[in-house]
């Protein structure tokens, strides 16, 4: 196994290839606990939903997701959409990287794409919520933590200065 990927949004067209239903397998073998059980949110019909509705839906809150590939198989996914509760934020969701491709930037690239995707989707000030159990990730992006009751809970803005990208094996970008 090479260790080059491509990322790019998840389409329509990738149906036929089941890459929606390869998503989902990501995301559940990424989450999986030790106990070989799944988070509800994790669990196949509402997450397929999910994605099947993220690519297929005409609503204009509807989650995107871009995928890693590698030799064209799903290897990893993220997940963000406009955030509900106003017209100037967006949400991040759905990170995952199939255990055998972690720790080689795969994560991080899918990050940064959907940051990129934000600021070409979005506006210059809109806020940018995820929910980590890595805050640290998202602190040297330049994310700050929410509040003291829940350090998980992470902002970012549209427009914040981010270091530069580490080089990976990306071949292309979404
Ligand atoms: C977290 C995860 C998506 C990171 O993917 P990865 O390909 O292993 O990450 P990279 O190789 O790009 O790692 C670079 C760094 O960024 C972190 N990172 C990358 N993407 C991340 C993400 N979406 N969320 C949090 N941390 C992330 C990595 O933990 C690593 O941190 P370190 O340098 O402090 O060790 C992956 O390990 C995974 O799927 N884990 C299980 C599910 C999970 O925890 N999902 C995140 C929910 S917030």
């Amino acid at each position: 196994m090479g260790d080059a990927f491509t990322v790019r949004p998840l389409v329509m067209a990738d149906a036929p290839a089941r890459l929606h239903e390869q998503v989902v397998e990501v995301i559940q073998a990424a989450h999986r606990r030790s106990d070989g059980t799944l988070p509800e949110r994790f669990l196949s019909p509402a997450l397929f939903d999910q994605v099947y509705d993220g690519v297929y839906s005409v609503i204009r809150d509807r989650a995107r997701f871009l995928v890693a590939l590698a030799d064209g198989a799903v290897i990893g996914v993220g997940g963000y959409r406009p955030a509900w509760c106003s017209g100037h934020g967006w949400e991040l969701a759905y990170g995952a990287v199939l255990p055998a491709w972690q720790g080689i930037g795969v994560g991080m690239a899918l990050l940064r794409a959907r940051l990129d995707a934000i600021a070409q989707a979005g506006s210059t000030g809109d806020f940018i919520i995820a929910r980590s159990g890595r805050p640290s990730t998202f602190i040297r992006l330049g994310f700050r933590q929410v509040s003291v009751s829940d350090p998980l809970l992470l902002v970012g803005t549209v427009g914040m200065s981010m270091p530069a990208a580490q080089p990976v094996e990306v071949r292309a970008s979404a």
